[in-house]
This record gives C-alpha cells, structure tokens and sequence, in this order.
C-alpha cells in the first residue's frame, strides 16, 4: 500500500478549564488511530491547540485579576501532565492565540471577501451599560417570552424549552453587573452561508462519504431547514482576532478556532519538526503551504457531537471559498457518561483524570477500556466501575498478560532464554493470528475499536485454549518432554509477540515493555509476518500489568475533601464565635455603600422575605430580598438609609434576583434569642458612600 499522508486533529479545548475525561477520551480515540496509522508506515501529523479567544475567556481572565495572556498562558502550562499521563502522543501543542493564527485567519477572511463571500449588515444586539460591552446571549437573563419562567437564558428557556432571541426576554438583566441591557446598533460580518454557491457545495461535500452516515443525515436535515448567514464579528472588547480594515472588530471565536488546526500545524512545520516529507526530485523538505494543499494530504477531524454543525457546515466552506483543501473525514464520537450519568461540559464528570494518575490507576487500563467501548458510530461511551474492573482484570491481565507469564519462565530457566521450534499444531495457531492481521486493520482503520479488541481477545482465547491443551507447567514436570514444552512455550512467545502488536495502538507503553522483554526493534504492523526465529533470545519476564483493585475505584469516585478552615473560630461564651482572621485586602474586596430603601413590599409567598428598592447613588436602583419581614413592616424602612453590600454577585431567588445584600444584625441562635437589627449610618452619610 502507498505511504498516506495525514494531517489528523481533535477539537481544540476552550482555555478556560483543566481537562475532563470526556477531552481525555477524544484524544486516546485519536492517539489510538494516530498510533496506528504510525504502524502502518504512513506518514501522520497529529496536531493540537488550546482555543484561547472569546468572551466567556475574557470575562473569566478578567474575574481571576488577569490579562487574558496570562489567564489562557496558565491553563495551557498545565495540559502537558494530562497529555503525558495518558500517553497521548501530540507532535505539536499550540495556541489559537499566535502569530500563525492571526495570519491564517485574516488570510482565509481576506480570501472570502475577495469571493464576495462577506456581507455586513447592521444589527441590534443588547449592550451592557454598566460594563461597557454587548452581551453574549449567555450573559442575559430574564423572564421567558412563552412560559413566563424567570431568569431564563437569552437564547432558549430551560423550563418550556422556547428557542427565542434575547431581545424577546421579558425584563431582561445582564448577569455580569444585573444591568438592564440596552438595544443599540452595530455593523456586522456575516459569511454568506445561504448563498446557492456555498449551499450546493456543502449539499454535495456532505453526502460523498466524508462523514458518518448518520451526521450525513443530520446535515440533510439542517439544509431542509435552511441555511442562514453566519454573523462572523464581535465588537471591542474581545479577546480574538481583529478583522482586517475594520477597526474594533473582531473574529467571533468559532471563525478563527478552527483555523487553529492550521496554524498549530504551520508552528510545527516552522519549527522544523515536521520535515519527515520530502520532495523525491529535489530532497528537499514539502512546506506548510505545500503540504496543506497536496491533494494526497488527508486532512481528519475529531470532535464531540455538541461542534458537528462548526465543523460540517462552517469549516468546510470556509476553506473551500478561500481556495483551501477541505477536511477528508470528520470523525465525530458521542460523550462519555459515568455509571449512566451524563456529564455537564463545565462540571466534567465523576472522573478526575489527575486523580485517576494520582492514586496510581494505570492510564492503559482507561485507554484499554475506552477502545473497549469505542466504534465509528456517534454513540455515548458508559464509564461503569464494575466493567472497568472485569474488562481489565479478566481480558487484558487474565488472556493477554497471562499468556506470557505462564510461558516465559520455563524460557528462562530451562531453555537459557532462547526460543525453539514451533511444532506444526502451534505454528497452526500461529497462523490463526496472522490470517486476522488484515481484519483488525481494517477495523483499527475505520474506528471500529471495540470490535478490534474484541477480535484480538478471541485470538488470546484460542492461544490460552492451546496452553491448557498443553498444560506446559505439567510437561514440565514430565521426563523426556523437555523438546515439547520448548516447543509450546516459543509458540506461547511468539502468540503473546502477535497479540503485543495488535494491542499496540492502544498500550503503547505495555508494548514497548513487550519489546525490551523480547529483544526486537519497536513493532511495525509489518511484523506479523516477521516470527521470531528459533535461537532468538528473549530478557527475563518482569510482571507486566498489575491487576485494578476495586478499592482504587472506590478511591477515584470519593469525593474531594473540602479545604480545611484557614483558622477555627474563637468561641465566645453564650455566642457565636469571632472568624477566622482575614488582612485588609480580603476585607477591601467587599464594597459596602450606603443605601437609600426607596421602596420596600411585602413578598408574596413568602413570611420571611421583605424586597426592597435600594439607591446606591448608581444612577439606578436595585432590587434586594432581605430575610427581615419577621422583624419590620416595609412601612417602617421606607427613607431609612442602610448598608449595602454593593460588589455581591447577584443571587437568583424564587421570587427574582437579589442584587445586593444589606446589613443586619442578629443572634446566632435566632430561635432562643429573636430580634434582626439593620444597619443604619448616623446622619450626615448620603447614598453612594463607601463604608470602609
Ligand atoms: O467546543 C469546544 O470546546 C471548542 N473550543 C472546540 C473548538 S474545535 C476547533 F474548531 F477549534
Ligand atoms: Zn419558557
């Protein structure tokens, strides 16, 4: 077979969050498919980035007292231990924040206006007063247009499941500062999406086998539906790209993330690691542009189901109307769920991969399971503890490891550590593995992982039946059998060599303890039918593979002990105990103003909750609920002014959201001791005061 050349990525994560296991099985599905192709002698680039740009990065940066840099710099400096410690192999790491990035993006968009693929268009979007900025859809609340639930996002209700734009809420509020947001107009890029050119190319590029039939149909679907413009820009302030000749705009994050595969490939062809292609004329190494425009380059994503839309619809045509080569396959998996339970983007699931490595779980054992599970349908994968535990106890230690540990002493002490012949029944044997050769390729090939493992652990069932058949820890008890047990074990040894090389993909690092066991070079796919030979000598058999232990399964779904109490509280008698000591920096962090109560109601549904209208001298008036009703009537606070805890992250409540605290004093143990207190500055203080 020809040498392929591949250019193969996984999505590149946000910045803005350590890896969860469902990132972690993305990359062992393509470090598995990557390892293999390597086996093949095919040639493959296996790249990946961290996507650093967009709002909720920039906002997150800004909350943690950071430049977005330093913020996405710090995340980026810790993917190397979860990258090592599960084996996953990248031949370049890099940022969709870069130079390589910036040049690529504004190219391809260069390239699209040049097509007549942009248009602009003025638009109306929700702009946060306070903070200066238009709002993402996520960052406005407010009652649903439909149902009338409260404090349903701007983009679809959670409780009726309406799909509305923001601008329908009903009493809108920005969930960064509780502003009422104000429509204002700016000019917008759109990437022509509905344009007949870019839909007649997508219906075709869609349906000729590049994808999964079912993401096919999928595709189909979105077509009937229709295909609307893509609003490709965002204003300042953005952490992103700036868009060529229009100052203050920027790329929306999806526009240039994906270009990051390029560019993550661009820096490692700059750094002039990639040269492992060569131009047979002129022996000189194929560049960047080069490579990404050979026709022979296959060009492999791999995503999760949640980005097929990004990169089925938006990606292609991008590349195909900025004269790029397009993807040749998008590999699309289903999410990983834990004992059934579905797992949140943000949360991550159960599983804490770091945790996994720190309680010292063997990462082949979890790149064993995952493949395990793993086909080329858009399915999720269960984690279940119980299957983990089956799955690597009884197939990978109990047929695979087992086969070299029931044979490889004998070698050793009996045989002086050299092979012999194989006998007609075990080179029968033998043969049985080698005729799958072609059948786990092809389905290593097509992603069909789980029924690969399944066809390899087969073989290792017909080698162990061999073994009983054999029973070699009896030949080796019997006089006259020694040629036969030599001849059992070699064929065991040569069985465990086949098994080793099927299994590589997925245990590298167990098969490169296979290769120094067996004294031979580094398994290529090619070696099937390379048998170690009669005399070869083989090293002393370490234990390969520890068995799971349950208890270290119990260990991983503990759940993380809470941080200890900086310092405990000094008891006062007959009261509640002083806290623990803060510095003045923790105490500067909580602004408290004075507050004007200019209205206050009774709330209904509730005896405890009064709500008041607070001015804080902002120009606005806030909305807080206090647990006061007990101890005033509303009439009574009306004009009073009090203490606000002004920089409070606002709180939804049952009734509406509190933006605010004030101040109120009262006993620990309310019930013996009743009587809430609230604050109130003597005359003189005006609202907007700071108390410090
Ligand atoms: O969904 C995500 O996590 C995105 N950051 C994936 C981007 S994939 C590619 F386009 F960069
Ligand atoms: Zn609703």
């Amino acid at each position: 077979m020809s040498q392929r050349k591949l250019f193969v990525t996984t999505a590149l994560p946000y910045a803005n969050g350590k890896f969860h296991v469902g990132h972690i099985m993305e990359y062992i599905q393509a470090d598995i498919w990557v390892r293999f192709q390597r086996m093949q002698s095919h040639m493959v680039h296996f790249v990946g980035a961290d996507d650093a740009h967009g709002a909720p990065i920039m906002i997150a940066a800004e909350k943690a007292g950071k430049t977005p840099q330093e913020f996405v710099g710090e995340i980026a400096a810790g993917r190397k231990e979860y990258l090592d410690g599960f084996h996953i192999r990248f031949d370049n790491w890099h940022s969709t924040d870069s130079a390589e990035n910036t040049e690529l993006a504004q190219g391809i968009y260069r390239k699209l206006k040049h097509s007549g693929m942009i248009a602009t268009r003025t638009i109306e979007q929700f702009y946060d007063p306070v903070k200066g900025m238009f709002l993402p859809d996520r960052y406005i609340k407010g009652e649903c247009p439909v149902c009338h639930a409260k404090d349903q996002y701007g983009d679809a209700c959670e409780v009726c499941s309406s799909v509305y734009s923001p601008t329908e809420l009903i009493n809108p509020y920005s969930t960064l500062t509780g502003a009422t947001p104000e429509l204002r107009s700016s000019e917008h890029f759109f990437f022509k999406l509905s344009d007949p050119k870019v839909v007649e190319f997508l219906k075709t590029w869609t349906q000729d086998g590049k994808l999964q039939p079912e993401m096919a149909k999928k595709a189909s679907e979105w077509f009937e539906a229709g295909m609307a413009d893509w609003d490709i820009s965002r204003e300042a302030p953005y952490f992103g790209i700036e868009i060529p000749d229009a100052p203050g705009k920027y790329f929306y994050v999806w526009l240039d993330a994906p270009v990051g595969y390029l560019a993550s490939l661009k820096n490692h062809f700059d750094k002039g690691q990639a040269a492992n292609h060569w131009h047979e004329a002129s022996r000189t190494p194929q560049s960047f542009d080069e490579f990404v425009a050979d026709p022979a380059v296959e060009q492999v994503h791999f995503i999760g189901k949640d980005i097929v839309y990004f990169h089925t619809l938006f990606w292609p045509a991008m590349l195909q109307f900025s004269s790029r080569k397009t993807p040749s396959q998008v590999n699309v998996h289903g999410f990983i769920t834990v004992s059934g339970e579905k797992m949140s983007k943000s949360r991550g699931t159960g599983i804490d991969p770091l945790k996994y490595l720190s309680i010292g779980m063997n990462p082949e054992w979890l790149r064993y399971y995952i493949a395990a599970k793993l086909n080329a349908k858009v399915e999720d994968v269960d984690f279940n503890p119980d299957d983990f535990i089956a799955r690597v106890n009884a197939d990978l230690i109990g047929k695979y490891i087992n086969i070299a540990s029931r044979a490889a002493g004998f070698v050793a002490k009996r045989f002086g550590g050299h092979l012999g012949q194989v006998s007609s029944d075990g080179l029968h044997v033998l043969e049985v593995l080698r005729l799958e050769a072609e059948n786990i390729r092809a389905l290593y090939d097509s992603r069909d992982f789980a029924r690969a493992l399944r066809e390899i652990m087969a073989l290792a069932d017909h080698v162990n039946a061999y073994v009983d058949a054999n029973k070699p820890w009896e030949l080796a008890k019997q006089a006259g059998q020694e040629a036969r047990l030599h001849d059992v074990c070699s064929a065991c040894i040569e069985a465990f060599r086949l098994l080793t090389l099927y299994l590589k993909p997925v245990l590298p690092t167990l098969a490169s303890k296979v290769e120094d066991f067996l004294k031979i070079d580094p398994l290529a796919w090619g070696d099937v039918h390379a048998p170690l030979p009669s005399g070869h000598p083989i090293g002393e058999y370490k234990h390969l593979m520890q068995r799971v232990d349950a208890k270290q399964l119990d260990q991983l779904f503990e759940p993380p002990e809470p941080a200890p109490e900086a310092a405990p509280a000094t008891a006062l008698p007959g009261g509640e105990g002083i806290a623990p000591t803060i510095t003045i920096d923790d105490f500067a962090k909580i602004d408290l103003r004075i507050a004007k109560i200019v209205a206050c109601q009774k709330v209904e549904g509730s005896t405890k909750l009064l709500h008041l209208t607070l001015d804080a001298g902002e120009g606005r008036t806030r909305n807080v609920f206090s647990g006061i009703a007990s101890a005033y009537e509303p009439e009574q606070l009306v004009g009073k002014l009090t203490v606000l805890v002004a920089n409070l992250a606002p709180r939804k409540m049952k009734f509406g959201i509190s933006e605010g605290m004030v101040l109120a004093a009262s006993h620990a143990d309310e019930k013996a001791q009743p009587g809430i207190y609230v604050l109130e500055p003597t005359s003189g203080a005006t609202p907007g005061m700071r108390v410090r």
